[in-house]
């Protein structure tokens, strides 16, 4: 579903990522951890094709992630949302069915409003909202066009516990209609449940990659050691 091969992402005299490779099969959630600053939203940015790559090649269905068809299969999440101020909550989803022709958008997005309570916050303005609410349209948005790939940046910050539950489930939904999920983050305990794969995220490298139980091996020394303990030991500054 995705594959990045040899990507490269300077900014001026900043390698913010550093010749990483991996691939995504159909069906997963993979989890990017890293501490503030590893090169995870560059990496997904670069992806969504937000940010030029300095170097490397990254194909989404095996079409380049930049040609069009590539980006109908997939949704991007940013980590701050970006809504409109002068739009409600209901047009911003009106505006995303418009734009990757969702049909029956207006049941759709009904269902989604239940799940992350706007049911009744429908007609407010974008700058009526919360962080949070706005946070929930965001990812609203991102699941209406039920692209194959999504691309998470931080999603659950900002988020209720009952929206951390519910983003959660439909992360595993989603999985099972044979669905990539892409998931960055830096608070292990977010996703530690959830993904089927950790990529470790420390100073533009992809440190380690595996399940939950491969990571510890391949992290860590202390086979006692809780896999937080681990990550904190790695991923902190010389
Ligand atoms: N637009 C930018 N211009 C210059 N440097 C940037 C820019 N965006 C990110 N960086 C730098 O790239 C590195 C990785 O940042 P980022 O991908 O945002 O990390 P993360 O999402 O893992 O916290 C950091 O050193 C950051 O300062
Ligand atoms: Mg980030």
């Amino acid at each position: 579903m995705l594959e990045v091969k040899s990507f490269t992402k300077k900014f001026k005299n900043i390698e913010a990522v550093s010749n990483i490779s991996f691939t995504m099969k159909s069906g997963s959630i993979v989890g990017l951890l890293g501490p503030n600053g590893a090169g995870k939203s560059t990496t997904i940015k670069t992806i969504a094709g937000l940010l030029k790559k300095t170097a490397g090649e990254i194909t989404i269905g095996g079409l380049p992630s930049k040609s069009i068809d590539a980006k109908k299969k997939f949704t991007y999440i940013p980590e701050v949302p970006e809504l409109y101020d002068m739009l409600t909550v209901k047009e911003h989803l009106e505006f995303i069915a418009n734009a990757y022709e969702v049909d029956d958008w207006e049941k759709k997005a009904e269902k989604l409003f239940k799940r992350y309570d706007l049911y009744d916050k429908q007609d407010k303005f974008g700058k009526e909202l919360s962080k949070g609410m706005k946070q929930k349209v965001s990812i609203c948005c991102g699941l209406l066009p039920e692209p194959d790939l999504y691309l998470f940046d931080e999603p659950m910050i900002g988020l209720d516990p009952k929206a951390i539950r519910e983003t959660k489930i439909i992360f595993k939904e989603l999985k099972e209609q044979g669905k990539t999920v892409f998931v960055s983050t830096h608070l292990l305990d977010s996703i530690e449940n959830v993904c089927d794969r950790i990529l470790v995220m420390k100073n533009g490298k992809i440190i380690a990659d595996g399940d939950i139980n491969s990571l510890k091996k391949q992290l860590g020394n202390n086979e006692h050691a809780s896999l937080e303990e681990v990550f904190l030991e790695v991923t902190k500054d010389e």
